[in-house]
């Protein structure tokens, strides 16, 4: 399926804007991706039409809701490849999606003296919450750690693979270097070892095909905003065995069977998770979001957006001064870069000036900072609606920056 990048820029109304008197240039898309239509509207008719709480009433308009809930988790079970939408548990996104393993499957499984095993390139979030489980129980968080391009050096990620490994928690796509990692090797080598794999996925999900059937991993958290669906909504996909022998994390309505005061027994899966009242709108805008970019084509966005990230990583180098921090084997959406020994916030403000949107600052991710020696990055990223032009206006925008610097 060929793209058609202007088209689908089309339906993206926030797009179409001037700031600061200059058309808007979206170049922030691993920082949370723009809505199209298709969303909007989804969301606006779901309020519109069906509101009401789910699993909870007889009426019609609840049963629309409960039916449109139950629909979007259907939609996501199929896009990742899910065996069963019972696999599939709403959280508010990737953040809470990791801390819901380490702090359900992690407690019970992971004891003193045990290890968990991390990529240095993770985000804050599969990091902190396995530093509070380490804390809690005594155990050791170990980093693989990354080369010179920002890969993984594998012989060293197998040595860290112990007997005491209890759990990898590794970061499909990075947000801050943009290295897609091997992901399948890793797996492989953890459940030759019958050690669990945790990815996260929040920034493969908008760029390609993800299947976690085949990819064989064990849990599978992504972000609804990400991947052009409301803020707020997200995805932890865990194999349905797992969760049935998860214990809950969080108490309240909708997650129990019956409760007395005595005692409390719990819903089935996935609702053991689900504690209180979801975010049926946001589920009902993933649910569009993903239908609307299967529509487009998963292969034909990342064909895309390929292009694209090889002609601004040759544009950018071709500008001088200009050096990429991350030129790893495989990357997709992003070029993180710092120019001229300007500070990224400065480049940031004054690209901001010509109407481009960057995100400048650690990303999330202070230790690969500290792995590349730069106190921060200007990050640009890419979504399914990027073109060359956008690239091009950052080029010319850092001919701005290194005028106002000269
Ligand atoms: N994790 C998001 C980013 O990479 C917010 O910008």
């Amino acid at each position: 399926m060929s793209f058609d990048a202007a088209k689908a820029r089309a339906d993206f109304p926030i797009l179409h804007q001037e700031v600061h008197g200059k058309p808007l240039v979206y170049l922030d898309s691993a920082a949370t991706a723009q809505k199209p239509r298709q969303v909007i509207d989804a969301v606006s008719r779901y309020y519109e039409c069906d509101n009401a709480n789910v699993h909870r009433a007889v009426y019609q308009l609840a049963e629309r809701a409960t039916r449109a809930y139950e629909d979007a988790r259907a939609i996501v079970a199929r896009h990742i490849g899910a065996a069963d939408p019972r696999e599939v548990v709403f959280v508010r996104g990737t953040t809470e999606a990791i801390n819901l393993v380490a702090q359900s499957f992690g407690r019970v499984h992971v004891g003193e003296d045990d290890e968990i095993l991390i990529t240095g390139m993770e985000h804050h979030s599969n990091i902190v919450p396995w530093q509070l489980l380490c804390q809690e129980k005594g155990a050791r968080l170990r980093v693989a750690p990354l080369d010179e391009r920002g890969d993984v050096i594998l012989e060293e990620y197998e040595k860290l693979l112990s007997p005491r490994t209890r759990l990898v928690a590794a970061v499909h796509v990075s947000n801050a270097l943009g290295t897609v990692n091997p992901v399948e090797t890793f797996i492989a080598l953890a459940r030759e070892r019958n050690i669990p794999v945790l990815l996260d996925g929040a920034q493969a999900l908008p760029h390609m095909p993800v299947d976690v059937g085949s990819l064989g991993c064990d849990f599978y958290a992504f972000s609804g905003h990400k991947v052009f669906a409301p803020m707020g909504i997200g995805v932890l996909w865990a194999r349905a065995a797992h969760l049935e022998a998860m214990p809950p994390w969080q108490g309240g309505g909708e997650m129990i069977a019956s409760v007395t005061f005595e005692k409390t027994t719990f819903n089935e899966v996935p609702y053991k998770f689900e504690a209180g009242t979801p975010d049926v709108a946001g589920a009902v805008g993933l649910g569009a979001a993903l239908q609307y970019v299967e529509g487009l084509g998963l292969d034909a966005i990342a064909a895309h957006e390929a292009e694209l990230l090889a002609y601004g990583s040759d544009l950018l180098t071709g500008l001088g001064g200009v050096e990429l921090i991350g030129t790893a084997r495989r990357k997709a959406g992003v070029l993180s870069f710092v120019l001229d020994g300007i500070h990224p916030h400065d480049v940031g403000t004054i690209l901001d000036r010509e109407g481009i949107a960057v995100r400048t600052g650690h990303h999330c991710a202070q230790p690969v900072m500290d792995r590349y020696g730069v106190p921060a990055t200007v990050r640009a990223s890419l979504g399914l609606y990027n073109t060359r032009e956008d690239l091009d206006a950052l080029a010319r925008g850092l001919g701005v920056v290194r005028e106002m610097f000269a």
